[in-house]
């Protein structure tokens, strides 16, 4: 009998040892190198029928290489194209990762109902039926869309050939098996051999695939990370699975931007494209509410109103708290110091709670002058009009500072009916007679008088 070769892998970063250690010498991390049974592939799965061979690759000056670009597929779903950077690049490989519930077989299901290639959807994690039911509640009727219920790539493959699909979308990359590899389905080593096995398919054919992923609970994709170094394209599906909001943001992208943002409503029957989101991340009130501001913030290209809300109060305990969801609690803590110092405000012994509404977390430094607003106004108990909002960032000396397109933001902003825009005075603007009245701010201090 043939001798089981085995070797040790480091699970978070994918190192490969000859003998188990304590530590991993690549990643420093304790206690995560494991045993995994394997067997050196003979021949590599995937192979290319001659007459699907596109391209073989040799040498080719750079000048001579075909300059347009190659046409993509089109999904249908704006979202998703403006995440992908226009659409699905032939031959990529794309890996869709996300937290366990929040949407992404439902996303992936609903994309392939709606495409008019011939889509397999291959799943290892549900059955035909359950994906018929899931299917059914999308309302969608598909004459294109194929569904495999298997794991094991070998037989994928002899699938694939079989129907020679355009689009191969595979959920999920943890739960494919290939017969080379003797260690346990989502094992490092199954996951490297099964993902090669595809991208040697995707590239030699031109087939694009599509990939879901796991994620750990510490929100990276589960797997090594050269996972991530292998395929073309990393998405990443988040939100608060207690909101209806799903955003989906590109992590690396070889065709394209990794700025844009998708926004998705998920509804009883699957998920919405949101195409003007600012109109439902505002909450619509009657009442003008104290700490309740809005800002004009940017997420890639697009330009999207965000309504901040922040409460102040005196703390109970010795220690106050200082609590932020969807922003960042160190970025919250120099702004109070800039206040505390900058504008005379004591708030050294109160409780500040910050959240961005609709469960989205923002990083646009053009956010600060909103979250400044929201706690002044909460802190005199004074609402600001509905019909504000805010542009600018603002620096330790209390400084307010220009912020990137603020263009794009004032024109936004104008669109959706607000009064009166608050931006940073150093910002050149060469905007003539809009309807909006733009405020030049240059330091907090004027935000005081200003607004309150
Ligand atoms: P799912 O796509 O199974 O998540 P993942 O593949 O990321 O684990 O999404 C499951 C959730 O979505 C589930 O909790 C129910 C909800 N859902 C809806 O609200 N409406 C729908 O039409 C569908 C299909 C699912
Ligand atoms: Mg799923």
């Amino acid at each position: 009998m043939a001798k089981v070769k085995t070797t040790f892998f480091c699970q978070s970063c994918g190192a490969q040892y000859a003998k188990w250690q304590g530590q991993c010498n690549a990643c420093k991390a304790w206690n995560t190198i494991a045993e995994e049974v394997l067997q050196k592939p003979e021949k590599s799965e995937w192979k290319t029928p001659v007459n699907q061979t596109k391209r073989a690759a040799k040498p080719l000056k750079i000048k001579d290489i075909d300059v347009f670009e190659e046409a993509r597929y089109d999904s249908l779903d704006a979202e998703f194209n403006r995440v992908l950077g226009g659409g699905i690049v032939p031959g990529s490989l794309t890996l869709l990762g996300g937290e366990p519930g929040i949407g992404k077989s439902t996303l992936l299901l609903q994309i392939a109902l709606k495409l008019p290639y011939k889509t397999l959807y291959v799943s290892g994690e549900e059955s035909q039926k359950q994906i018929k039911m899931r299917a059914e509640r999308i309302h969608l009727d598909a004459n294109n869309c194929y569904i495999l219920t298997e794991t094991k790539t070998q037989r994928i493959f002899k699938q694939i050939e079989a129907l020679e699909p355009d689009i191969v979308i595979v959920d999920s990359i943890q739960t494919l098996h290939s017969d080379y590899i003797e260690s346990s389905s989502g094992s490092i080593s199954q996951i490297k051999e099964c993902t090669t096995e595809l991208i040697k398919f995707a590239k030699e054919t031109a087939t694009p695939v599509i990939l879901i992923g796991h994620i750990t609970k510490d929100g990276n994709i589960a797997g090594p990370k050269i996972l991530e170094h292998m395929v073309d394209t990393v998405l990443q599906f988040e939100g608060d699975r207690n909101h209806v909001f799903r955003i989906l943001r590109a992590h690396k992208n070889r065709f394209g931007s990794t700025n844009e943002l998708g926004i998705y409503e998920m509804q009883g029957s699957g998920l919405r494209e949101v195409s003007n989101p600012s109109e439902v991340l505002i909450s619509k009130k009657d009442e003008e509410l104290s700490g309740h501001v809005i800002a004009a913030t940017l997420e890639g290209a697009r330009p999207l109103m965000i309504e901040v809300q922040a409460l102040v109060s005196t703390a109970v305990y010795g220690t106050p708290q200082r609590s932020t969801t969807g922003f960042n609690a160190k970025r919250l803590n120099m702004l109070l110091a800039v206040l505390e110092k900058r504008a005379g405000f004591r708030l050294g012994a109160k409780d500040v709670f910050l959240n961005i509404t609709g469960g989205i977390t923002v990083d646009d430094p053009a956010i600060d002058l909103a979250v400044v607003a929201a706690i002044l106004s909460s802190n005199e108990d004074a609402p600001l009009s509905h019909s504000f909002c805010f542009a600018a960032e603002v620096g330790l000396s209390g400084e307010v500072r220009p912020v990137q397109r603020v263009e794009q933001r004032i024109l936004e902003a104008e669109k959706l009916g607000f009064s009166t825009i608050f931006v940073s005075k150093y910002n050149k603007i060469s905007l003539k007679n809009s309807a909006i009245k733009v405020e030049l701010v240059s330091k907090i201090e004027d935000l005081v008088d200003l607004i309150i």
